[in-house]
């Protein structure tokens, strides 16, 4: 787990994150099942679940996730998830998976696709870790899904493709920089945006999805592009029509009218280059390097950046709810915000956000070649399933499972001594390893600049969702419904 150095303590938190590892030693014993499992161990296959097992994990875990839309959301249909609690309810499945099979991996015995669910917090480590071989991150169903929009992007790629592509990409975003090298601009574009934002919601007397988000769009298409883009909604609308379309993945037909409209759109901005923008830095970056196609880069970048609007209307909400934690945010945030600077507090919210509700809660990757496990092999051509939030809310390996915890990533620990257990238990929001989201950091800059202007002159009271516990935090808020009464301090 990734986590800043600290800050000072906070009273709250004098709770152990990991209990013990027990619980997932304790699950390790081998797996219980039925007779559908054929004979497993270091020469055959890893163990499958059961037929009945697998019917659960497909209706409580997979399709839920797949029905709220894994590329871009479905509001309606998060706001179902919403009411049932569907995100609880599938870590609640998983738990049981692991109770009773074990360890894992296991193989999910379904007809026309080869694949594997990881259980333990060790398999998450390694799949991450040894990617992207054997462990490809540009697996089948999402080559169908980014294909619509981004077929020669980074996330979609392997071998040397890939590797040059992730150079380019590392480079732009100025991956392991806090503060990004164009942050001057960037936080002054944020700025602006959110300052419209919160004026328009102190007008209103209310600030909600919609106001948000419209804000939050201006603002990153200008740090993406340039001012230029700033209005440009004919743009998103195209993006955001195909990535509906890649909610399907590969069982819709490409839109090649619409991706060429939104490329040749995209090679404007890149010709254009205004400084100070990401698109500027793009054109500096990519030479004739023909296995860098730089205009197809630039869509991962708009359509990760919308998820992270849901992040920090969440994570508004969980400071709204947590007066403790939303005073010590305002202390730490200095008077003069137009200078660029790491907001800790501020960014260890957003991650908190993520953690309780990751924007990306299946992490894919697909077996290169055959790979051996303690409990058996698992064949080439396998999609393996990292299910984030069963990690990240395991309430029976993690005491802060559903704790609003900002101390998980300001380093200071939850308890303040944090040991192997908690500092080795997978919170993986943003993945780790080779195929780490090289944008986390740009993301949190743009975030907490984007929410610390929201604060810096106005208070947000939260009317929806208006029973949020910072203590004991729902498997899904909808930040669709998310709704705030602004006014003024
Ligand atoms: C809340 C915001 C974000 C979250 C939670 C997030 C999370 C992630 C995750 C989990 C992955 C790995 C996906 C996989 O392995 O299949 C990823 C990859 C990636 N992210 Fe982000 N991301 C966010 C925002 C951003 C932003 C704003 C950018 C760029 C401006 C960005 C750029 C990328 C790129 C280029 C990759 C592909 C990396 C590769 O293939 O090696 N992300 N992100």
């Amino acid at each position: 787990m990734s986590s800043p150095s600290g800050t000072a303590p906070r009273d709250r938190s004098t709770e152990s994150t990991a209990s013990t590892a027990s619980t997932a030693s304790a699950a390790s014993a081998p797996s219980a099942p039925s007779a559908e499992s054929p004979a497993s161990g270091p020469t055959g296959p890893v163990p499958r679940l059961g037929l009945a097992d697998t019917a659960r994990l497909a209706a409580r875990v997979l399709a839920p996730t797949v029905a709220q839309g894994a590329i871009a959301r479905r509001p309606r249909v998060v706001g179902l998830a919403e009411r049932l609690d569907l995100d609880a309810r599938a870590v609640a499945t998983v738990q049981d998976l692991h109770r009773r099979y074990g360890d894992g991996p296991v193989r999910l015995p379904l007809p026309v696709r080869r694949f594997a669910f990881v259980l333990s917090p060790r398999d998450v480590h390694r799949v991450l870790g040894e990617s992207p071989e054997p462990f490809a991150l540009a697996n089948r169903e999402k080559q169908g899904a980014l294909g619509q929009f981004q077929p020669h992007g980074v996330l979609v790629s392997h071998g040397r493709e890939r590797a040059q592509r992730r150079a380019v990409n590392e480079s732009v975003l100025d991956t392991p920089n806090p503060v990004h090298r164009l942050a001057g601009d960037v936080v002054a574009r944020v700025r602006e945006e959110a300052r419209g934002v919160a004026e328009e919601a102190a007008r209103s007397g209310h600030l909600d999805w919609a106001t948000y988000s419209t804000g939050w769009r201006r603002a990153f298409r200008r740090v993406v592009l340039g001012d230029a883009a700033r209005d440009d909604e004919d743009l998103q609308g195209d993006l955001d029509a195909l990535r509906y379309r890649a909610n399907w993945s590969y069982l819709l037909p490409r839109s090649r009218t619409r991706r060429d409209r939104v490329r040749r759109r995209l090679e404007q901005y890149l010709e254009r280059a205004e400084p100070g923008s990401l698109a500027g830095l793009l054109a500096q970056t990519v030479g004739g390097d023909s296995l860098v196609d730089p205009v197809d880069q630039i869509p991962q970048w708009l359509f990760a950046f919308d998820p992270a609007g849901m992040a920090g209307i969440r994570a508004l909400a969980l400071l709204a709810a947590d007066a403790d934690e939303l005073a010590r945010v305002r202390g730490e945030m200095p008077a003069d915000l137009d200078t660029p600077q790491e907001l800790r507090r501020l960014r260890a919210a957003v991650l908190e956000s993520v953690r309780l509700w990751p924007t990306t809660p299946m992490i894919l990757r697909e077996t290169t070649r055959d790979v051996a496990w303690p409990t058996g092999r698992l064949a080439a051509d396998t999609a393996v399933l990292v299910y984030a939030p069963f990690f990240h809310r395991d309430d029976e390996a993690l005491a802060v499972a559903h704790r609003f915890t900002p101390e998980l990533w300001t380093g200071e620990g939850h308890d303040g001594t944090a040991g192997d257990a908690a500092t080795d238990w997978p919170l993986v929001p943003f993945s780790e390893g080779p195929g780490v989201c090289p944008g986390q950091n740009l993301v949190l800059l743009t975030t907490s600049t984007f929410l610390a202007t929201l604060l810096e002159h106005h208070d947000h009271a939260l009317e929806h969702p208006a029973s949020l516990d910072p203590d004991r935090v729902p498997g899904v808020v909808s930040p669709f419904r998310v709704r705030f009464r602004t006014s003024p301090r």
